[in-house]
């Protein structure tokens, strides 16, 4: 009773405070926009022009000097962490594979059984990497929207400080067999406070600069990044909180948290990103931008929900599940909006997709995310969900949201972003093209395995007539496909790495290496 009180309340709460959101954005005219409105992340004589530091080789943007000045300490700094974080959960999700196919290799210590390392990799890769990437991104593209310095951005330094504590101490709680034991929700929730705080203090400096902004209209991106940053840390607190939700409605909570982490907090950090890198480096508006709105609201009023999908069949009111599938077929509504927007004005510039290795990233991710979601969105019917619950679909699905979407957006946005925080150009370009290859090679294989492979697993556990065995049998090549895949992705990471530590050198060493 007590639960189903607090939710109809927080509910009630969170909806009064997005009709308010809705009720100001129409009244101070966010709504009376058209392609003028786009073109406010360009500066007189930019558009047209391709715009990658990667191809011109000037790393400073002289326009935005003052406005990346006051960004670069704490991005530096949370991108720092989050490509440390990558390479490391990278590592664990290769063990974690190689364990599913050589079960008795690394057997003899409990902090590296296949439950403890599958762990680490999900928290490192979501928490340490796409999470930290994602505010350190919408760090540095807020103030710039707003035509605005950073403001108290030593906060952010002292939320990235306690986020990364928060999250070493829930590794070493994971690893020694201490966890909430809820997907997504692992680190314990007596150390969850650090994120929490942390996170916060990370929002704090973006909500001021948005309110001392230079110019009227918030562009699209600013609306992602706002709302994920108010989104996010109501489902993280409400998931976390103890003693209050237990058996089914634990399970309940568990997934309307985990799959929303996915919709509420990296899909506005991947598509914010998106919105501003792909017309920005091509130096054109995109294709709709009253298109782009709809797709934010669409977004904000059906995803929520859309997590229910998981416990298709599991002990939870029929009503909900169905509401969930519902709204998960909805979904087709905002990531269509999306879609012609972003790929419009790509398909018509392929020019600049064949010059610009971030602009290849970042667009290639948008791409990723429209067929990530429409597959989702057929997940969740439920003639389908029956094949592909329980089975290496899922993952491969997973895969293709977090990392596909929201891990290729996000290293484009680092290859553009690091020379104009740092000053200096890429020293090997060479590299980030290696780096390319190695993720997009490296992942077809990973996505294709467990795709073909987890839809015949499906098939084969739904078979009467067929052992389960049959299926752990016939999946064998497929993971062995996937740990393939994975170790050129995870070769593409250690790339990448390498070429932020090189321009992060002094700048005599980088000349050195450019001159070598
Ligand atoms: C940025 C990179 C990555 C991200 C964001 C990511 C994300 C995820 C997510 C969200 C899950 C949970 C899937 C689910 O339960 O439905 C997962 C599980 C997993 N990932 Fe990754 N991953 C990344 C890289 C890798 C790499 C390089 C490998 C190497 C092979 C890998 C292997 C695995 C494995 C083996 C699992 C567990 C699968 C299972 O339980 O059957 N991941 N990852």
């Amino acid at each position: 009773m007590l639960t189903i009180g607090l939710f109809l309340t927080i509910s009630f709460l969170v909806s009064v405070a997005g009709l308010a959101a809705l009720i100001w954005a129409i009244s101070s005219g966010q709504f009376a926009f058209g392609q003028r409105q786009a073109r406010v992340i360009f500066h007189e004589g930019e558009e047209g022009e391709l715009d990658d530091p990667t191809v011109s080789g000037e790393a400073i943007d002289r326009e935005r000097t003052a406005i990346d000045a006051s960004t670069a300490r704490p991005v530096t700094l949370l991108l720092v962490a989050a490509v440390l974080w990558l390479v490391l959960g990278s590592v664990f999700g290769l063990i974690a594979s190689l364990k599913l196919h050589m079960p008795d290799w690394l057997d003899g210590s409990a902090a590296l059984t296949f439950g403890r390392v599958r762990t680490l990799h999900l928290t490192l890769v979501i928490y340490g990497w796409l999470s930290l990437a994602g505010i350190a991104t919408a760090t540095w593209i807020t103030p710039r929207l707003f035509r605005t310095p950073l403001r108290s951005a030593g906060f952010i330094t002292w939320g990235a400080m306690l986020w990364n504590i928060g999250l070493v101490a829930g590794l070493i709680a994971i690893a020694s067999g201490w966890n909430d034991g809820e997907e997504w929700l692992e680190i314990p929730w007596q150390i969850d406070g650090l994120l929490a705080v942390g996170g916060a203090l990370t929002v704090y400096p973006l909500l001021r600069t948005a309110f001392s902004r230079e110019v009227e209209h918030i562009y699209v991106s600013g609306w992602y990044y706002l709302a994920g940053m108010m989104w996010f840390p109501a489902l993280f607190i409400i998931a976390n909180i103890p003693y209050v939700f237990v058996g089914a409605e634990q399970a309940t909570v568990n997934w309307w948290f985990a799959h929303n982490v996915l919709g509420l907090w990296l899909t506005p950090l991947g598509l914010g990103a998106a919105y501003y890198f792909i017309p920005k480096i091509i130096g054109k508006p995109v294709y709709s931008y009253a298109l782009s709105l709809l797709g934010f609201w669409a977004l904000a009023l059906f995803y929520s929900q859309v997590g229910i999908h998981h416990l298709i069949g599991g002990p939870v009111p029929t009503w909900v599940v169905t509401l969930s599938v519902v709204q998960s077929v909805m979904m087709f509504v905002p990531v269509l909006a999306v879609a012609i927007n972003q790929h419009v004005v790509v398909a018509r510039n392929l020019w600049a997709f064949r010059a610009s290795l971030p602009l290849r990233f970042v667009s290639l991710g948008a791409i990723m995310y429209t067929l990530a979601s429409f597959e989702g969105s057929l997940e969740a019917l439920r003639s389908i969900n029956t094949v592909t619950h329980f089975t290496q679909f899922t993952i491969g699905h997973a895969h293709l949201g977090a990392y596909g979407f929201a891990s290729f957006i996000m290293f484009g946005g680092v290859y553009y972003m690091m020379p104009r925080i740092t000053g200096r150009p890429w020293p090997w370009p060479g590299l980030i093209a290696a780096h390319f290859w190695c993720v997009v090679v490296g992942f077809a294989l990973y996505f294709t395995a467990l795709t073909i492979g987890g839809w015949l697993e499906g098939e084969a556990m739904l078979d009467a007539s067929r052992p389960f065995s049959a299926s752990v049998i016939l999946l064998k090549p497929f993971l062995e496909g996937r740990s393939l895949g994975g170790a050129i992705m995870t070769l593409g990471h250690f790339l990448f790495a390498i070429n932020v530590a090189a321009i992060l050198l002094p700048r005599s060493a980088s000349r050195a290496a450019v001159a070598a």
